[in-house]
């Protein structure tokens, strides 16, 4: 057995006395700079660096708005949250330059997609299969909000989610941990880019640290209890991947993880991510986290959580204020080591200094700057562009879709085409009143549209229907803007049933009676439930909430002027029962589907609606020849290969999938897990052969001493167009 060691040892002891206090020592002349400031500091001082209130709006309990104003002017401040716009930014950075010391403060805010230009719901975004469109989102993203004022956002969200009852599944990149890897690598060089100083990069945060994305029963901010080989295989590689991309930041999560809060959980913050992953940056507390140690019932009082948090390694608290308030006695006192303090400040400063703020503290406060970059044209570009790309294809029954160019007479139904607000999705900075609506952006297209509203979504029920039949069918095709409204996913949200409402649904039938096309837009901020859609509608096409520019976007693949290219993220479950639900489960002892003594249900499907991985195209692809061949190059074992042909009518993206599966080892391993992917794009009849490398990172996986391991034996690597109909081939590692 090949062992890799990746991840050994992680139970060493904790040494916090000692060399493993490291921020970055990479850059002499920023360590020399820090060092003879922080030789000027205070303690308080010091201790203010860690603290980040918020300034503005609300993203959680206790908003308790004192002006902070005069604090910051004598140093006692380091960053603030929910503060934007360089007008603000500025009044609070001159009070900065006030202080003793001119500290510059740093800003953040939750950037989650797109800021005064929104893009699609991260999810959505996910469900691209597109790295670059993923990359480019964030991009602008950071130029937008580095314009008005900001250098951090709390962003990425990489949690991995089996279960769309958490409402903030909309936030991440879905169930996979592979794919949700290499989406955390794009945002974060998406964010931040090769220089934080340039001044339209900001810094990116991985949250929420660890496990977040797994509370019991689906509940936000429930506790999260999963075996370390379960988190190792299932669920850590996109914090990894986010450490490893560079990532500013990171944010401790609410939950508890192997019992301990996150926040104050030293295995965590310390061993794993500072002292394992070698994680130069600082971590930041959840809103409040620092506090809410005492609610799990592991802090007696405030004193106790800052003991927790600092020796943990948790270096900045967001808006309770145990450091505050404690850090400075438990120094005195000698229970904290000061420089425990100290290197949590260093993490700090040393980011401040990265962006470029001890040069020029209001090198981000340029009002010219800032009305030329929000909202520009290549703002506008580009959120078009990943919102196109963001769309899922799930059923086009006799090619309803797309629609043809003469079409004259559009019914359009359901308020939330005429919605800006909806079309922004879940926790948007987006302007509201810049967001081009389906409604709009059809008339744009000089196509008549008989709007109906059809269905009262306050409610829950059809309303006058003889008005919207009649408007059917007196239509070329009929359209519906169905699912859940924007507000019903994100924090907070979590749902025990993730049904659309029955009424919504019947609608849908009712309008399929009238013979004419009906084509129906799914829009939600996680997989939903629509059984009688999904066996009704002739066309559906999961829009999910794509910001700004949805109308025109949603308009541009309904006449074909983009061929849809989506595949869903997560898995959409056929029954809330079903949930928590993914492609990657395990065998099991008695796997079969047919016979009594099996892992299922004996009142529902074991199969998902739809599975991961899963989208049509306007066109066809066909998969021909998957061969494995070994290969004799330094780490790689074999090539797998597959021809992909478009055997349909239109030129077409498609997503190319490579999963494997181990086929004994010495830990219970998944049926299947997706390892490679490539996007592709044919025009019709054009053909391309695929090539995926197989190295350690295809084969491998830690077991259960916590080692990274590749194992010899059976493999079978399957390949195709979603996690479910795919091709096989067998491969022995010798
Ligand atoms: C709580 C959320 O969990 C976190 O993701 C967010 O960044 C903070 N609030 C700040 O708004």
């Amino acid at each position: 057995m090949k062992k890799l060691n990746l991840f050994a040892g992680i139970f060493f002891s904790l040494s916090l006395l000692s060399g493993n206090l490291r921020a970055d020592s990479g850059d002499k002349e920023m360590g020399r700079f820090i060092s003879n400031l922080m030789k000027r500091m205070t303690l308080e001082e010091k201790i203010g660096q860690l603290y980040q209130c918020s300034g503005g709006f609300a993203t959680g309990p206790n908003n308790t708005k004192i002006d902070r104003t005069e604090m910051i002017s004598k140093g006692l401040l380091g960053s603030m949250l929910n503060v934007s716009g360089v007008a603000n930014t500025r009044k609070y950075q001159e009070a900065a330059m006030k202080s003793r010391l001119q500290i510059p403060l740093i800003f953040g805010l939750d950037v989650i997609h797109g800021f005064r230009t929104g893009f699609p719901l991260p999810l959505a975004e996910a469900a691209s299969f597109d790295l670059e469109a993923i990359e480019r989102s964030a991009r602008c993203s950071a130029r937008e909000a580095a314009a008005a004022g900001l250098h951090w956002t709390f962003a990425p969200m990489v949690d991995i989610s089996w279960d769309a009852r958490w409402g903030r599944v909309m936030e991440g990149a879905g169930e996979d941990p592979f794919y949700g890897a290499k989406v955390a690598e794009a945002r974060v060089q998406g964010l931040q880019g090769d220089d934080l100083s340039d001044n339209s990069t900001i810094m990116a945060c991985i949250k929420h640290f660890a496990g977040y994305g797994a509370p019991i029963a689906g509940k936000d901010y429930n506790s999260v209890d999963m075996s370390m080989g379960h988190f190792a295989n299932f669920y850590m590689l996109p914090y990894k991947a986010g450490a490893g991309a560079g990532a500013a930041t990171f944010m401790s999560a609410f939950n508890d993880f192997n019992n301990e809060p996150s926040t104050g959980n030293t295995f965590l913050l310390r061993n794993l991510l500072k002292d394992k992953w070698g994680f130069k940056g600082f971590v930041v507390s959840d809103w409040g986290s620092v506090g809410e140690m005492i609610n799990h019932r592991y802090a007696t009082n405030e004193k106790e959580a800052a003991y927790k948090g600092i020796t943990a390694g948790l270096d900045m608290e967001m808006v309770s204020e145990c450091y505050l308030k404690n850090l400075k006695s438990l120094v005195e006192e000698g229970r904290v080591p000061e420089n425990l303090v100290d290197d949590a400040v260093r993490r700090i400063l040393e980011q401040k200094y990265k962006l470029g703020l001890f040069e020029d503290p209001f090198k981000y406060c340029n009002e010219g700057r800032e009305k030329e970059v929000i909202g520009s044209r290549q703002s506008r570009e580009d959120a078009c562009y990943v919102a196109e790309r963001s769309m899922v294809l799930l059923k086009n029954e006799n090619n309803i879709l797309p629609l043809a160019k003469d079409i004259k007479k559009v019914s359009l139904i359901g308020a939330l085409s005429k919605s800006q607000k909806d079309m922004c999705g879940a926790w948007s900075c987006a302007d509201v009143s810049k967001v081009v609506t389906l409604y709009d952006a059809m008339c744009s297209r000089g196509v008549h549209v008989d709007y109906v509203e059809g269905y009262d979504l306050e409610k829950n029920t059809i309303i006058d229907l003889n008005k919207t039949l009649s408007s059917a069918r007196n239509s070329d095709v009929v359209v519906i803007a169905m699912g859940e409204r924007a507000w019903e996913s994100g924090e907070m949200r979590s749902k025990g049933d993730i049904s659309i409402a029955a009424e919504q649904q019947k609608l849908v039938s009712e309008l399929v009676k009238t013979g004419k096309p009906v084509v129906v837009l799914l829009m939600c901020g996680r997989p939903v439930i629509f059984n009688e859609v999904r066996e009704k509608a002739p066309a559906i096409l999961c829009t999910w909430w794509l910001g700004s520019e949805a109308g025109n976007a949603i308009c541009n693949v309904l006449w074909g002027d983009y061929n849809p290219s989506g595949k869903l993220p997560m898995t959409f479950p056929q029954h809330n029962g079903q949930i928590p639900i993914n492609y990657q489960y395990k065998s099991t002892g008695r796997p079969k589907e047919n016979g009594g003594w099996s892992t299922k249900y004996i009142d529902i499907s074991r199969e998902p609606a739809y599975p991961f991985g899963y989208g049509l195209s306007y066109t066809t692809f066909e998969y021909s020849d998957v061969k494995v061949s070994v290969v004799k190059k330094d780490g790689v074992y074999a090539n797998v290969s597959v021809n992909v042909k478009n055997t349909g009518k239109y030129e077409g993206e498609e997503v190319v999938q490579l999963y494997v599966r181990d086929e004994v080892a010495s830990i219970t391993r998944p049926v299947k897990e997706l390892k490679g992917f490539e996007k592709i794009s044919l025009k019709p009849g054009e053909s391309k052969k695929v090539v995926f490398e197989i190295t350690d990172e295809q084969l491998g996986f830690y077991n259960n001493s916590m080692n990274y391991v590749v194992e010899k034996g059976d493999f079978t690597f399957m390949v195709g167009t979603n996690s479910r109909d795919l091709q096989s081939v067998k491969f022995t590692l010798n």
